[in-house]
């Protein structure tokens, strides 16, 4: 073990796992490669999990960021205007389709998350709340009370009545079989059955990611939620979207993830990207409902001018250079491409993805069943040959890769040939 590593071990919660038998130290990074302690370089397929947007040292982020240092001021509170922090909210009003929209900025999306469940439960006055099967919105109490896999529920005690939907687990027997239509049906269904059934009575909100980030990127088929919010809609339910992950165009043919299945919810919470890499989070809600709290608030350290300054920087950026545009083209070639390799491979499960947010499964070549063992192997062999990607999902046996939006189509090439070259190798082993 590293010196480092054994420090970290000394001194970080054993909860918060590392990746790789030998944990990676980056030191430096450039475009869509990190480099490591050690001097070798590596294609970033994960991109600190989906925060890196722009990859890395991206000039027109690093300038303004400088600019803003070399005022000397990094942080002011919001006592007082700043200037960064109005300009940002402005455009992602304008960009969230929500009427009268108003936002609040946050460090984190597990704060904002736990804004948007402040917000909803006070406007319908009640802490009944509906989330998804297999969900994850952070590592607070709150956010760990609403979240549906197991595996990261630290705590079994809630601030709020929860009732689970289903909508991402078609993988069970039961629903195997059936077509979209039948499927959005069956689960519709469910919930008009639970309302029904006064299981949850007085429900303040739904919360749901677009496609379940830390959930191996599972997600309904489009037009679920679509469904699922006339039945909303007809109780007052609020509809909540998670696009800490799904944001700024990275699914491709949508610059929010929930525009797939076109609706636009009461409430945005989003983070990870938006700052390339600065610790920025928050809501975007009716302005009613974001008026609506009966106490002061603040938040010292969110939204300040130097991740404001960063986020306005990585927006425009995203924006001038229409990498949704770019997410949707080297998407679709990349998810096709390990669709391909995939095929012949008794150890790669099902491909999914929209954009670039993609992930193959791994499954025990002899009974199918998910295998976490071969995940782990995936993530040896990948770093291996040169490349970063992640894991996750339910059973923690699906591959997550989610590469900056800056990706070049060598890059992706790159990337796909090495995942390719790892699965046969992964499922040589396996069959062996
Ligand atoms: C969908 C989703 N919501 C919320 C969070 C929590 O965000 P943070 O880790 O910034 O608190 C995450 C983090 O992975 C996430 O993926």
């Amino acid at each position: 073990m590293s010196d480092l590593h054994e420090r970290h071990r000394a001194t970080m919660p054993n909860w918060m796992g590392l990746y790789y038998e030998h944990p990676l130290e980056l030191v430096s990074g450039s475009g869509c490669r990190v480099t490591d302690a050690s001097g070798r370089t590596y294609l970033d397929f994960f991109c600190g999990i989906l925060t890196n947007m722009l990859g890395y040292d991206v000039p027109e982020v690093t300038d303004a960021v400088s600019r803003q240092l070399a005022t000397g001021i990094v942080h002011t509170s919001t006592l007082y205007l700043i200037r960064s922090q109005v300009e940002l909210a402005e455009k992602l009003a304008r960009l969230s389709g929500i009427e009268n929209a108003k936002v609040f900025f946050t460090n984190s999306g597990t704060e904002a998350n736990e804004t948007a469940l402040m917000l909803a439960t006070q406007a319908n006055r009640s802490n009944q709340v509906l989330a998804m099967r297999n969900s994850y919105h952070g590592r607070s109490f709150g956010a760990v009370a609403i979240t549906g896999n197991l595996g990261w529920k630290s705590s079994p005690l809630a601030p709020f009545g929860v009732h689970y939907l289903h909508g991402t687990d078609r993988h069970l027997p039961v629903y195997a079989n059936m077509s979209d239509a039948e499927y959005i049906a069956a689960c519709t269904d469910d919930l008009r059955h639970l309302l029904a059934a006064g299981a949850a009575r007085d429900v303040s909100c739904l919360i749901a990611e677009p496609i379940q980030g830390v959930g191996g990127f599972a997600m309904p088929p489009d037009g679920l939620f679509a469904e699922f919010k006339k039945v909303l809609d007809e109780h007052g339910i609020l509809f909540i979207s998670d696009e800490v992950q799904t944001a700024w165009g990275r699914t491709g043919d949508h610059f929010w993830g929930i525009g797939a299945h076109g609706i636009v919810p009461d409430m945005i919470t989003f983070a990870k990207g938006l700052g390339n890499g600065f610790a920025i989070g928050g809501v975007i809600a009716r302005g009613d409902l974001l008026d609506g709290l009966p106490g002061n608030g603040i938040s010292t350290f969110g939204g300040n001018p130097l991740s404001t300054t960063a986020a306005n920087a990585t927006l425009d950026y995203l924006l001038e250079h229409d990498l949704q545009h770019n997410a949707a083209t080297l998407g679709s070639m990349i998810i096709s491409s390990l669709t391909d390799a995939a095929a012949p491979l008794a150890a790669a499960g099902q491909v999914r993805g929209k954009g670039l947010m993609f992930a193959v499964d791994l499954v025990d070549p002899a009974t199918g069943e998910p295998s976490p063992a071969l995940a782990t192997r995936m993530l040896e062999e990948t770093r291996e040959r040169g490349l970063l990607i992640g894991k996750g999902g339910l059973y923690g046996h699906s591959l997550r890769m989610a590469p900056p939006m800056t990706l070049t189509e060598a890059d992706a090439k790159e990337g796909v040939g090495i995942v390719a070259d790892a699965l046969r190798a992964v499922d040589a082993e396996a069959r062996r």
